[in-house]
C-alpha cells in the first residue's frame, strides 16, 4: 500500500511502488485530468504540483512520493474554475484540441506562485510543456492576463 495525498484528500493504493504517479493519479485515483504524453519527461502533459512545485508525473515513481507530500492536479486548482489561470485561459481562449493544456495551466500556476509578474522570457524559460497545436503565444498572453499585466498581452 502506499499513502499519497492529493488535492487535499489522503488515499492508500495497491500498487507497485515502481508505477509511474502519473497512472496512479490516473487509474488509482481516478482523476484523468492529467494527461499522457511522452512518458519520458519531455513534453509536460502529465504535470502536476508536488508541495507547490511542478513535476512531470510520468517520471516520478509513486513509491517515491512521501505521504506528507501535497500533490495537486488539475482538478485540485480550483474546485470552481476560478484560478486566475482557469480564469485567463478561458477569456484568451487558449485550447485548441485541449489535450496539453491541464499540464499548461499547472505549469503557469506554479510559476505565478513563484514569480508574480513573469517576463516573457521567464515564462518561455519556466514553460516547456510541448503543445502539438502550437498555442503558445496565447499561453503567453494567458500568463501576463493571470499575472494582472495586461500591458505586456
Ligand atoms: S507524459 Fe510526462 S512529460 Fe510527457
Ligand atoms: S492544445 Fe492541442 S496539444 Fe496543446
Amino acid at each position: 500500500m502506499v499513502s499519497l495525498n492529493v488535492n487535499g484528500r489522503a488515499y492508500q493504493v495497491d500498487v507497485d511502488p515502481r508505477t509511474p504517479l502519473l497512472w496512479v493519479l490516473r487509474d488509482a485515483v481516478g482523476l484523468t485530468g492529467t494527461k499522457y504524453g511522452c512518458g519520458i519527461a519531455q513534453c509536460g502533459a502529465c504535470s502536476v504540483h508536488i508541495n507547490d512545485e511542478v513535476q512531470r508525473s510520468c517520471s516520478i515513481r509513486v513509491g517515491d512520493v512521501k505521504a506528507s507530500d501535497r500533490i495537486t492536479t488539475i482538478e485540485g486548482l480550483s474546485t470552481t474554475s476560478s484560478h486566475p489561470v482557469q480564469k485567463a485561459w478561458a477569456a484568451i481562449d487558449v485550447p485548441q484540441c485541449g489535450y496539453c493544456q491541464s499540464g499548461q495551466i499547472m505549469a503557469a500556476a506554479a510559476l505565478l506562485k513563484r514569480t508574480p509578474k513573469p517576463t516573457d522570457r521567464d515564462i518561455d524559460e519556466a514553460m516547456t510543456n510541448i503543445c502539438r497545436c502550437g498555442t503558445y503565444q496565447r499561453i503567453r498572453a494567458a500568463v501576463h492576463l493571470a499575472a494582472n499585466d495586461t500591458s505586456k498581452i
